[in-house]
């Protein structure tokens, strides 16, 4: 007898550690849910759910007509470079020079060419939980370890320097800081990165990569780049991109800017990958630099109000802790009062089985904590028609009154 080829037992250890996730899980439940004609609201996707703005449309076109059909260079076209470095300079006070600004297929890859150029095996990455899940995806592919460090709601979400400072070893090669945060949406103040950044002066071998991409969605406090704190360029990777603040999540674009030996190594890992980003995408975000922001002043505005709705809604359930929401698109209210409870004869011990209840009783959509590395509180996208929002909010305080 022949043996069976059995194609699964030739994945490498990498392919097997990649794990999808609990949002592509969620997801996946509410399309099959919804395909047998239930009606789910989901606030699962970190996505606007605003179309990209007209401008921007037209540039892509224009570009298309005008033949931007081929390879564009690595690390980007020339003009975006140069308006990025620009947009930097005078938004966020970062001094990068247009070479050591690298475009990327997505902000994701813009970390991946990151973490790839930085860590190997025996390195290891700070995460500041509850962190954005890819990061820990990223330093499993790269071969290095990630050190988790837990905040909660009482800490508004943001790990205590001290905490942070106790977990650098001689191995520490990288602080992955996400601010304005997802999951919770909270925001670093100036005097607590200052804080970081004295920590970063006293070790000569670690880096942050600082990833900005909710930076236009904010709507309390300031917006401080890690690296425009004395001496924290260099030590710095500027992370960032045009899905959130844009609206152009499908687009595929995103930057890294960093030193130049940094910003070489990223352009070789995206040469390998990839190569460069999409040439008319190149020539639309130029549009979007450089056109009017209007569209993005008014999806802003359009989260605030629904920022207002959602923390109301949630601070009426009583059990529910939830922070105050600075920026993003994001709710990530703690319901650890709720687990170790039952509905019916069901018993409800995690955020995965509260939130796969949920959708199963109540057809509502939400992301489990764990999927940010925070076991207590769960994720809504408030990226949603206030319509949605008010129908989905309903249901969960429907469904956590039942738990008992
Ligand atoms: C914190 C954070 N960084 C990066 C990304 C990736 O963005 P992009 O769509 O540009 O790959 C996301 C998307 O959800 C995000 O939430």
């Amino acid at each position: 007898m022949p043996e069976i080829f059995d194609a699964s037992a030739l994945l490498s250890p990498r392919a097997n550690a990649a794990d999808e996730g609990a949002i592509i899980r969620m997801s996946q439940r509410t399309r099959e849910m919804r395909a047998k004609g239930l009606d789910v609201v989901a606030l699962t996707i970190g996505e606007p759910d605003f179309d990209t703005p007209e401008n921007i449309r037209d540039a892509a076109k224009l570009a298309l007509d005008q033949g931007f059909t081929h390879y564009a260079p690595v690390a980007g076209i020339p003009e975006l470079r140069e308006a990025l470095a620009e947009k930097l300079r005078v938004e966020n006070g970062l001094a990068y020079k247009a070479t050591e600004i690298v475009l990327a297929n997505g902000t994701k890859q813009a970390i991946n060419n990151a973490v790839l150029s930085l860590i190997g095996p025996g390195d290891e990455v700070i995460c500041l939980a509850p962190y954005w899940v890819s990061y820990e995806g990223s330093v499993k592919l790269a071969g290095g370890k990630t050190v988790v460090l837990q905040s909660d709601v009482s800490e508004n979400y943001k790990v205590p320097v001290a905490r942070i400072a106790a977990a650098i070893t001689p191995a520490t090669k990288l602080i992955m800081l996400n601010s304005p945060s997802n999951p919770t949406g909270a925001v670093w103040t100036r005097a607590e990165l200052e804080e970081i950044a004295a920590l970063v002066r006293a070790h000569p071998r670690l880096m942050v990569l600082s990833d900005e991409i909710y930076e236009y969605i904010l709507f309390d406090g300031e917006m401080v780049s890690f690296g425009s704190l004395p001496g924290m360029l260099e030590r710095t990777i500027t992370l960032n991109g045009f899905s959130k603040g844009f609206a152009m999540t499908g687009w595929r674009l995103g930057y890294a800017a960093a030193a130049e030996p940094v910003a070489k190594a990223m352009a070789r890992m995206q040469s390998i990958i990839s190569a460069g980003a999409n040439q008319f995408v190149q020539r639309a975000a130029l549009a979007a630099l450089q056109g009017p922001r209007d569209e993005v002043e008014r999806m802003r505005q359009h989260y605030r109000a629904r920022r207002d709705l959602v923390l109301g809604a949630l601070r009426a359930i009583s059990g529910v802790k939830i922070a105050d929401i600075p920026a993003t698109f994001y709710a990530f209210p703690d319901v650890s009062a709720f687990l170790g409870k039952r509905a019916g004869n069901h018993m409800i011990e995690t955020t995965d089985q509260l939130c796969d209840w949920l959708l199963d009783k109540h057809h509502v959509s939400i992301v489990p904590g764990t999927a940010f590395g925070a076991a207590h509180s769960v994720r809504l996208s408030f990226a949603a028609s206030e319509q949605d929002l008010k129908k989905a909010l309903t249901r969960i305080a429907q469904g956590l009154s039942e738990l008992v």
